[in-house]
């Protein structure tokens, strides 16, 4: 089982989304490191106007699983889910399984918004482009702790006033995503991403390289 790695391709090509955690609880030092990581990552001009806020009192955790509530309601009839039979075991069974137990558990997990503040002057694409660079460093130093995390868009899918009415975030700050932090009971493994050859052009577009 792929467990904690130092190296970075090994990191960047298992960091598979984990949605099924165990009961331990994530500590502080390694919750740091990922933090630490979104810290280094590239903001337009370094500015770095962007907030991490740490999810994990009871509270909080109440307001984040009825944000999972809402976004459930919103996903099913999109991706047409529903709760897959027991002795289901395709591919898509699993994975709407960990889905399912992701937003059924997602109170007593620990997890992180992040905020970007907004400028009139930036697009919206911009500013995206300012914020998930740390949550894809964040991302990659659980999976090189061997913690397991979920980006998800709980906010978009009906929860945004109820986490930023919960955090008090201020209007002129944008919540960009949140990512669940546990450990994982599945494991990390290799991500399925189509051939490099589909997606690179030289030159022009549509020239694609043959192998
Ligand atoms: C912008 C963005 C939003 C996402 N939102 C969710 C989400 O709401 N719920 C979820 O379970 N996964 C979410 N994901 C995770 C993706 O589903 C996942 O990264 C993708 O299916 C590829 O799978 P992998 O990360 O295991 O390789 C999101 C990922 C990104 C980049």
């Amino acid at each position: 089982m792929p467990g904690p790695t130092t190296d970075v391709w090994e990191a960047m090509s298992t960091a598979r989304t984990i949605r099924r955690f165990t009961d331990q609880p994530v500590d502080d030092a390694t919750l740091e490191r990922c933090l630490q990581a979104a810290m280094w990552a590239p903001s337009g001009a370094n500015a770095q106007a962007w907030r991490f806020v740490v999810l994990r009192s009871a509270e909080q955790r109440a307001v984040v699983a009825k944000a999972a509530d809402r976004a459930l309601e919103v996903i099913e009839p999109v991706y047409g889910m529903s709760r897959p039979a027991d002795d289901d075991n395709s591919r898509r069974a699993r994975t709407n399984r960990a889905t399912y137990e992701l937003h059924d558990r997602a109170g007593e997990f620990t997890s992180v918004l992040f905020a970007q503040k907004y400028f009139p002057t930036a697009s919206e694409l911009l500013l995206g482009g300012s914020i998930f660079p740390a949550m894809q460093n964040f991302l990659l130093a659980a999976r090189a702790q061997g913690l397991g995390a979920c980006l998800t868009s709980w906010r978009a899918y009906g929860g945004e006033q109820l986490l930023r009415d919960a955090v008090g975030v201020p209007d002129d700050w944008m919540l960009a995503g949140h990512v669940v932090v546990g450990w994982p009971k599945g494991r990390h493994g290799p991500v399925r991403r189509r051939p490099l050859s589909e997606v690179v052009n030289v030159d022009h577009w549509d020239e694609f390289v043959s192998p």
